[in-house]
């Protein structure tokens, strides 16, 4: 409890102090919200260093991803709640810088490997992870379940998780528009890294290029391509192996037996480069797009890619595109983002649960690329720095405030009391934080050790925070009710 309410008043000597007393406490959680001190240094409206804090949690490994249980990173808390653009902005330049830097060392680095704690972000070494898939993992072209008979999905056996669903067409589609929009009607060469259902290969055949190459690395997704006839379409070269048995850096890699090793590392050049595989992670991008330049043809090829990094987080899908922009400028590309939105009841999150479980609405990201500098730099939609507008409306809701809290208690008063407010349904949808001024201890039950806390003014501009958001038809009360507080 102290290093949250230092966090929250910015005292860095009163972190210190409890982090001392106790280290684990740097990566706890309140128990309401979920919010961690960082969390809470950000959104604080009474700190008299908020910036301080938050930079000292920062340096001390709390992770700028950490998530509340309702989703919100810290920098999330700091515009929502804090509406405080100097720490938006610090919390936003530490990331990016972090990440930026993070896949300029090599990936077994000490503290960057899958066994991280809790709290800080996993990050795994994508080529092991995707040689394991390529080589062992069972994979299974089905119908979902109560699915039309023709939406196929690719899925990954293990746990039934997609790997490629139908729900995702409207991305491949837009792709490959942008990929194919003004490029010469005959002589193009197209090399696609990762078949899955062959939505975006089909994309491409209906431009008739003269050259089609298929990189895909998985045993059943080969015989799929091989059931549906692409190894005889004009023009497709079907290149068996994983795109890392092409583009070695040191060719050929030590592992690589003899035959393989006669493949020439240099495949060629292209118009259309895209790229959508399995399992790699950002690692696994990093490692694939350091090799683009060099494919693509000339000024007017483009490179484009799946970009799920980070796609379940809406502020951190927002930083890694900018991460990206960054990797792909130093590899002598431009980036220009597009967006397309996709129906949240589309979705599948696994064979059986469509709608349920992927919660993007907001648009997924296309990257187009091309060499610097044919393409000017751009403008970039939706990403980069983007103040919190008020004005974004997302959903109609009658909405009854409810608070809860957790108290210190000294000497028969209440010290602090950390409140968190949920709607009537118990739904956490926007987890706020207020501070309550010391008062006297009333019992409602003490044998129960149950309390009051009384009546308090909630911050109004919070409130009309709340009811922009959610475009709320009617909140009940600006002040919250009485509110029984378990006594610790
Ligand atoms: C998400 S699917 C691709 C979907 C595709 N874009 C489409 O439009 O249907 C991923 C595919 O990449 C393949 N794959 C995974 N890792 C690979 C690698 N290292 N090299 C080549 N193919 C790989 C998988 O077997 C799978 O078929």
């Amino acid at each position: 409890m102290l290093l949250f309410y230092s966090a929250q008043i910015g005292s860095i000597a009163g972190m210190q102090k409890a982090i001392d007393k106790d280290p684990k406490m740097l990566h706890a959680s309140e128990v309401f919200c979920g919010q961690s001190a960082l969390h809470l240094a950000a959104a604080s409206p009474i700190s008299n260093d908020a910036s301080g804090a938050v930079h000292w949690l920062l340096e001390k490994g709390v992770p700028w991803s950490v998530k509340d249980h309702a989703g919100f990173i810290p920098e999330d808390s700091a515009r929502k709640i804090g509406r405080n653009e100097e720490v938006q902005k610090l919390l936003r330049e530490w990331a990016l810088q972090e990440e930026y830097e993070f896949y300029s060392k090599p990936i077994q680095e000490e503290g960057h490997q899958d066994t991280a704690e809790p709290a800080v972000m996993i990050r795994f070494d994508g080529d092991r992870k995707n040689k394991l898939f390529c080589k062992r993992a069972d994979i299974l072209y089905t119908i979902p379940h109560g699915a039309p008979d023709d939406e196929l999905a690719l899925i990954y056996l293990p746990n039934g998780a997609g790997i490629m669903m139908e729900w995702e067409r409207p991305i491949m589609r837009e792709s490959a528009r942008l990929l194919l929009e003004g490029m010469p009607k005959s002589g193009l060469r197209i090399l696609n890294i990762g078949f899955g259902l062959g939505m975006i290969d089909s994309y491409f055949q209906d431009a008739k290029p003269a050259e089609h190459d298929i990189i895909e690395g998985h045993p059943g997704s080969l015989g799929f391509m091989r059931h549906k006839g692409w190894y005889d379409r004009p023009g497709v070269r079907v290149l068996e192996e994983r795109w890392q048995k092409y583009f070695s850096e040191s060719w050929p890699p030590p592992d690589l037996d003899a035959e393989d090793a006669k493949r020439p590392f240099n495949i060629g050049k292209f118009d259309i480069v895209y790229f959508d595989t399995f399992q790699e992670g950002y690692s696994g991008h990093f490692s694939f797009i350091k090799h683009v330049p060099r494919l693509l043809r000339d000024q007017n090829s483009r490179f484009s890619y799946f970009n799920g990094h980070w796609a379940k987080q809406e502020t951190a899908y927002e930083i890694y595109a900018e991460v990206q922009r960054l990797h792909h400028h130093d590899l002598g590309m431009n980036t220009k983002w597009s967006k397309v939105y996709i129906d949240k009841k589309e979705m599948w999150d696994n064979i059986f649960d469509r709608g349920k479980g992927v919660q993007q609405d907001y648009p997924h990201l296309i990257p187009i690329c091309a060499l610097a500098p044919t393409v000017p730099r751009m403008f970039v939609p939706g990403v980069g720095w983007r103040p919190y507008s008020d004005e974004e409306v997302t959903e109609d809701v009658d909405v009854t405030l409810e608070a809860s809290a957790l108290c210190i208690i000294k000497d028969g008063t209440i010290l602090q009391a950390f409140v968190s407010m949920s709607d009537s349904a118990g739904k956490n949808f926007s987890p706020s934080l207020g501070l309550l001024p010391p008062r006297e201890l009333e019992f409602s039950d003490k044998e129960k050790g149950l309390f009051n806390i009384g009546e308090f003014d909630w911050p109004t501009d919070r409130l009309t925070n709340l009811r922009k958001k959610k475009n709320a038809k009617s909140v009940t009360n600006s002040t919250i009710p009485p509110t029984v507080a378990q006594l610790l």
